[in-house]
């Protein structure tokens, strides 16, 4: 089963026909909500809201372990998940929507493993290429087969929040060659690939960066809120293609 993970903007997916929603509680406590179960397309699909259905839960205080648990434990197979991000890259205007291929980490304090403590034997998942190269493929395929515009690759910068970055941090994380800053995608995709998922990323860029393009000076966030309207409507044509296509 396909399992989406909403993030900023994306508490719920209009095109889901929810049957089921599901309460459940994971040896590393509570998903950040409910599970809705539902179809797309025909196709059963569940969905997760990373910030909780209020968008309450700030990205640092996700509890990523709890949310791919469930995940796990529901039989899902593959996971899309969706995340708003700055864009540092030029061509990574607002209302982009971008597949990353890589991430750089620079969150800290956050419980990032499953193999710890205990009698856990000490292990170390490869990573060399974080998300799932044929999960991906699947993704642009269905973007190319509705239409839809994506830039085919990037790498995405995974910081702290809840602040946004200084310019001078997105000077930084730029020559550390990332195109794309968001602050939800580790140690999400760590996770997934610690519980044998297949984990991948659509990104859509809700402003420029820090000391960037509009953004020279400061974040407009009424902007944002437009710019995530208007592009997360395109990702539900995408995630409907995705579904219907598996
Ligand atoms: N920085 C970090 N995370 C973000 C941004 C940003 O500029 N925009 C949306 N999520």
């Amino acid at each position: 089963m396909l399992a989406i993970i909403g993030g900023s903007g994306l508490t719920q997916l209009s095109n889901l026909d929810i049957t089921r929603r599901l309460a459940v509680r994971t040896p590393y406590g509570e998903p950040s909500s409910a599970l809705s179960f539902g179809r797309i397309a025909g196709k059963e699909v569940l969905f997760l809201a990373r910030h909780g259905h209020g968008h309450s839960i700030p990205p640092h205080e996700v509890n990523y372990r709890a949310n791919i648990w469930a995940l796990k434990e529901q039989a899902v197979e593959s996971v899309v998940s969706v995340a708003s991000v700055g864009g540092i890259r030029a061509d990574m205007q607002p209302g982009v929507i971008a597949v990353p291929h890589q991430i750089i980490d620079y969150t800290w304090g956050r419980k990032n493993t499953y193999f710890e403590g205990g009698e856990q034997p000490v292990t170390h998942i490869d990573f060399t290429e974080p998300y799932s190269a044929p999960l991906r493929g699947r993704i642009l395929d269905a973007a190319r087969a509705c239409g839809e515009p994506v830039v085919e690759e990037g790498v995405y910068a995974s910081t702290q929040g809840p602040r946004l970055e200084t310019a001078a941090e997105i000077d930084r994380l730029e020559r550390d060659g990332a195109d794309l800053v968001g602050m939800t995608g580790m140690p999400e995709a760590a996770l997934a690939r610690e519980a044998d998922l297949a984990y991948a990323t659509i990104a859509v860029v809700a402003n420029s960066a820090a000391g960037r393009a509009n953004s020279l000076h400061a974040i407009c966030m009424e902007d944002i809120e437009q710019v995530l309207q208007t592009s997360l409507a395109r990702v539900r044509r995408i995630i409907e293609q995705l579904a219907s296509d598996a």
